[in-house]
């Protein structure tokens, strides 16, 4: 699985109320395949799907913190390179049988452009405060 890994910039953005981060382009990130961000509140792992859809996870397994990033990547979902369990893209679920969360981000794709809101996630096994709608 490819990953590459790159350092955030400072947010750059406000637009209602929100931060938003640039973090480079969707073609920096494999069809299928993922992209780590280095950022103060620890590694995000950015996932784009056959369908160029970007996600933004904490880069972390909820089981015993497998790199996700290193992942298979289909459909919505990722499976973790260490045990394989299933995790929801959009959400940082585990997938049934397994229970667990890991923490997400809020993603902007403007353009070829790719932004995270980082002070709107909670990371850690939560989910994000508004940006998403997800709770
Ligand atoms: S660490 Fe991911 S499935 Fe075990």
């Amino acid at each position: 699985m490819d990953s590459i890994i790159m350092e955030t910039a400072a947010p750059e953005t406000a637009i209602s109320e929100i931060a938003w981060t640039h973090v480079g382009s969707i073609d920096d990130i494999p069809v299928l395949g993922s992209r780590v961000v280095r950022t103060a509140q620890g590694d995000i792992a950015l996932f784009r799907t056959a369908a160029d859809e970007i996600f933004a996870l904490e880069d972390s397994c909820p089981h015993k913190n497998g790199p996700l990033s290193q992942g298979i990547v289909h459909g919505r979902r990722v499976t973790c390179p260490l045990h394989g369990w299933v995790i929801e893209l959009a959400t940082g679920e585990a997938v049934a049988p397994d229970e667990g969360r890991t923490g997400h981000v809020p993603v902007r794709v403007e353009g070829r452009g790719v932004s995270l809101a980082l002070g709107e996630a909670k990371l850690s096994r939560g989910g994000c405060r508004k940006a998403c709608g997800h709770v």
